[in-house]
């Protein structure tokens, strides 16, 4: 066909059936009430003008410009989790290490000193030690029981202070309010890792915080098949300074997994209850066990920081360790582990799946205890079933013999 012919066709209203793929006028019926959020996907989104187009990220004020700022699904992600801890706003980012790294990038410059604690989650430390030292920033770790004690360690340089309650793996809760009332006395911002509080068991904006971060991965999402992270901010300024480092490191999320955060979102409360009971009755029953030293769950009243988590929080959940006593050795405790059945090993948590792990050369909470402690996670298995795992798993691991590491 000449092309003089196909352009009269086409002003004719009979585009080319390739066009037709692309422009199509079929349109489904409007009305459709469901309860679930739609799946919004897009990269482009369209202008009515040239005078309109802009890549302006503060889509939630100013409407919609470009899909890596969040489609309807995940702002409504965001807006749900900013309800939730009461923030000013909530950016969602790819996973929790994510929304780690924005925060340091976010408020460090060549020759920050930022403060972490000792026993914050491992890959926050390597991102310290290794990218952000390379950029000139000074990352010190800190004692996180220290308290209001922090105020010793302020430099006129640091520019962040990081709180994680209850601490990886050691489970220590801190004193976030008095850490925060150092920040707030010095102009510091203090940003709280709050995964373990699913962001409602530990209220961060009320306790002085200024920015709270989430694994969403963990219980909201609470099904182990999703990676997502939010940045919750408590102030407009701390909204621009983080908003501008999210939106220039181009961390976008697919709705699909916001959509499945957001569904894991309408039970978390129902689980969150459910794990907190089961958690309680199975470490309860470790601390009866002979070969356990200790129990490390905020609500035994054995660990660390466990009249702060009385005052300051609202529920435990699902995740705690526990170290074995000195005359069982390191290969003891694996072989402990490796004859779990119901508990898998894996890393994370949240989920409804128990999981176990031993960290060995962890190095807290002393140079050698960490080799005989494991860190479980409770699933949404009857509480008897687990402690019976354990039960038969103790036995194997007590038949082996004592020598070795
Ligand atoms: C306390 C804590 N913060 C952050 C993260 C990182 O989350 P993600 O796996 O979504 O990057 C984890 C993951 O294990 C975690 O335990």
């Amino acid at each position: 066909m000449a092309v003089a012919s196909m352009i009269i066709q086409n002003r004719k209203n009979a585009m080319h059936w390739q066009t037709r793929l692309i422009h199509s006028n079929a349109k489904a019926p409007s009305g459709f009430r469901s309860l679930a959020t739609p799946v919004a996907r897009g990269s482009t989104v369209i202008f009515d003008s040239v005078a309109q187009a802009t890549d302006d990220w503060h889509q939630s004020e100013r409407g919609y410009t470009y899909g890596l700022f969040g489609s309807p699904t995940v702002l409504e992600l965001g807006a749900r989790i900013a309800e939730l801890e009461g923030a000013h706003h909530s950016f969602i980012v790819p996973g929790g290490q994510a929304a780690i790294s924005i925060v340091y990038l976010a408020l460090c410059r060549a020759g920050s000193h930022v403060l972490l604690p000792a026993n914050a989650y491992g890959p926050s430390h390597d991102l310290a030690t290794g990218t952000l030292r390379a950029f000139g920033v000074t990352v010190e770790t800190y004692d996180p029981l220290i308290g209001g004690d922090i105020e010793r360690l302020i430099r006129p340089e640091t520019t962040l202070i990081w709180t994680e309650s209850p601490g990886s793996i050691t489970m220590e809760i801190q004193d976030v309010p008095a850490i925060a009332a150092v920040g707030r006395s010095h102009g510091i911002p203090v940003a709280l890792d709050n995964t373990y509080a699913g962001g409602v068991l530990f209220d961060a904006f009320r306790h002085g915080v200024d920015i709270s971060i989430q694994a969403l991965t963990k219980y909201i999402g609470g099904h182990s098949d999703v990676l997502l992270g939010s940045v919750s901010v408590a102030s407009r300024e701390l909204y621009e300074r983080v908003g501008t480092a999210w939106s220039q490191l181009g961390m976008g999320v697919s709705p699909d997994e916001a959509s499945l955060a957001l569904r894991g979102l309408q039970t978390l409360g129902i689980r969150l209850e459910r794990l907190e009971r089961t958690a309680l009755a199975v470490a309860q029953w470790l601390a009866d066990q002979p070969e356990v030293d200790k129990v490390l769950h905020p609500a035994l009243t054995e660990a660390p920081g466990h009249d702060l988590w009385k005052r300051d929080f609202t529920g435990s959940a699902s995740v705690f360790s526990i170290i074995f006593r000195h005359e069982i050795s390191p290969d003891q405790v694996a072989c402990f582990v490796d004859a779990l059945r119901l508990f898998k090993i894996g890393y994370s948590w949240g989920g409804v799946t128990a999981l176990a792990l031993t960290y060995p050369g962890l190095g807290r909470p002393d140079a050698e205890s960490g080799d005989r402690l494991v860190r479980l996670n409770v699933g949404l298995e009857e509480p008897g079933d687990l402690i019976a795992d354990l039960d038969q798993a103790l036995g194997s691991a007590m038949r082996q013999p004592t020598t070795g590491r």
